[in-house]
């Protein structure tokens, strides 16, 4: 049986676009928040069965700038899921080592969101079972628009600029890069996530909704990056 197969070598940086809660609701005659609600509760157990495969960092598409163009209604709904779920789960993220990091911007987010944002982050600073990063408000482009800003703002020498000091100017400064991507809900598409750093990252995809990819799915996604091989542009076997 496939499940009863391990993986041969997991994945240090996991990144996930939460795909498809509007449909796993609509399936269900259910509205789009009880999708995005079912999402957010599908977090949990994929950050635990991560921990369990000793994957050391998750980051999770979870607003993208693009998102403000939906429904205001939904736009808010979102805001209070997300602020509601770090009012209830953050003394259990912290009790069980989870290091929480944000990448996107915080302007645009109301204040009060905001600071609950800075806390989370500040209270579990120092913890090192696994860094969940969310991406909210985030936006491939802008980030990389918002590093050259802060290149040349700093005055930057253009001689000393490489791909590595580069790297230093973007939200996940100090994180490496993913080294597998899934995505959810069956769309082929990068949607602006990750664009500078997925460079040489393996993708996956799968039909599976958001709020249905559980511990199996999540095993048969490692499996198969177990079975790619990774050349970052050299031969085989190299
Ligand atoms: C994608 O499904 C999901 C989103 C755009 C929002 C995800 C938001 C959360 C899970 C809640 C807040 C986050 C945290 C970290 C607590 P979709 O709406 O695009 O689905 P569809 O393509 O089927 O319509």
């Amino acid at each position: 049986m496939e499940t009863a197969k391990q993986p041969t070598k997991v994945p240090h940086h996991l990144a996930i676009i939460m795909d498809g809660n509007g449909r796993w609701a609509r399936s269900r005659g259910l509205p789009r928040l009880a999708g995005h609600q079912a999402g957010t509760e599908n977090i949990r157990r994929i950050w635990e069965a991560c921990v369990e495969h000793g994957i050391k960092i998750l980051t999770l598409y979870a607003f993208s700038t693009e998102n403000w163009g939906r429904p205001n209604a939904e736009v808010r709904g979102i805001m209070r899921i997300l602020e509601q779920t770090i009012d209830r789960e953050l003394p259990e993220l912290h009790q069980n080592g989870v290091q929480l990091r944000h990448i996107g911007r915080l302007e645009g987010i109301a204040e009060g969101l905001r600071r609950k944002v800075r806390e989370a982050i500040e209270l579990t600073r120092h913890n090192d079972r696994i860094i969940l990063s969310v991406a909210f408000n985030y936006g491939g482009r802008a980030e990389i628009v918002y590093a050259v800003r802060r290149i040349v703002e700093t005055g930057v020498d253009p001689e000393q600029l490489d791909e590595a000091l580069f790297s230093q100017y973007l939200y996940t400064a100090g994180l490496p890069d993913p080294d597998l991507i899934i995505r959810t809900a069956g769309e082929l598409r990068v949607s602006n996530f990750l664009i500078w750093q997925s460079a040489y990252a393996e993708y996956y995809a799968t039909p599976t909704y958001w709020p249905d990819f559980d511990e199996e799915e999540l095993h048969k996604a490692l499996l198969e990056y177990s079975r790619r091989e990774r050349r970052f542009g050299l031969l085989s076997g190299d």
